[in-house]
């Protein structure tokens, strides 16, 4: 089966694309630096010829705010038309735990919004709803530093490795399409601040953290159900410590 993965040198869609290649699957890993502009449509219809499974696994360059809304909105219209005309069987695009539920944030708008293209489309589809990746976790850091002190929320935070994202995404493209979404995160569920804060001091980052429960992540302030999933999820089982040691460099 040809399967097309967008956005496929990037950190998921790298993963994504081996574990379907180890299975015996034609895949075509693409992005701009193959050729291939979900933006421009540069590359696209030829890249599609063939392919049974879209895997949208793109991320913006810029996450302004109108950037990235402009970004999600094009990327999903060009792609989604692509392949309609290509006959695709089933698009799964990887999006956030509670998009729906962070509006103030404007990365989670931007999801959403590529959210409902892929709902309003004709192409039978599989929306996966990840937590925080561990590799996102000096992001959220970087994001809350002022001078040497991340100020942090108190929430509920379960995040998860990239290759248990990697191993859900793949057994998503072949399965058959929900047209629906289901829900992926790490095995241990704890407060934002206090892993952020194991991650910093594992990696000798001389920052210190703060709980405030007024701390906005990317614009807005949490609570205990803003960014955990549900009763369902698929669980991963890489856990943080295990990260740390064996999985954080690749
Ligand atoms: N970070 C998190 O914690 C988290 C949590 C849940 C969901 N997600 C979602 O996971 C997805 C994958 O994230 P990631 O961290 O693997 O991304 P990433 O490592 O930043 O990779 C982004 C990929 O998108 C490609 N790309 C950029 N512009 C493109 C365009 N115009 N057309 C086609 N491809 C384009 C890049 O190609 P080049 O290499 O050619 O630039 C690259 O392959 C994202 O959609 C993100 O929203 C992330």
């Amino acid at each position: 089966m040809k399967i097309v993965i967008i956005g496929g040198t990037g950190l998921i869609g790298t993963k994504t694309a081996a574990r379907l290649r180890n299975k015996g699957h034609e895949v075509l890993a693409v992005s701009p630096k193959t050729g291939v502009n979900t933006v421009t449509g540069e590359g696209l219809a030829e890249a599609l010829a063939g392919a049974e499974v879209v895997v949208d696994l793109a991320n913006a360059p810029s996450w302004e705010d109108r950037a990235v809304l402009e970004f999600f909105e094009t990327s999903g219209r060009n792609l989604l038309a692509a392949e309609g005309k290509a006959g695709v069987k089933h698009h799964i695009a990887l999006s956030i735990v509670g998009t729906e539920r962070l509006p103030e944030n404007g990365y989670f708008r931007a999801k959403l919004a590529q959210e409902k293209l892929i709902k309003a489309s004709s192409i039978p589809y599989t929306i996966v709803h990840s937590t925080q990746f561990f590799e996102f976790l000096k992001g959220i850091a970087d994001e809350a530093t002022v001078g040497t002190v991340a100020r942090l929320s108190p929430a509920s935070f379960q995040p998860i490795a990239s290759d248990d994202v990697a191993d859900a995404v793949a057994d998503v493209a072949l399965g058959k399409p929900l047209n629906g979404t289901i829900e992926i995160a790490g095995p241990e569920r704890g407060r934002m601040h206090e892993i952020v804060a194991r991650y910093l001091k594992a990696t000798n980052d001389p920052r210190t953290v703060e709980a405030d429960v007024h701390a906005r992540y990317f614009g807005s302030e949490l609570d205990d159900r803003s960014l955990v999933p549900g009763e369902g999820a698929r669980i991963g089982k890489i856990g943080f410590e295990d990260w740390v040691r064996h999985f954080q460099q690749g």
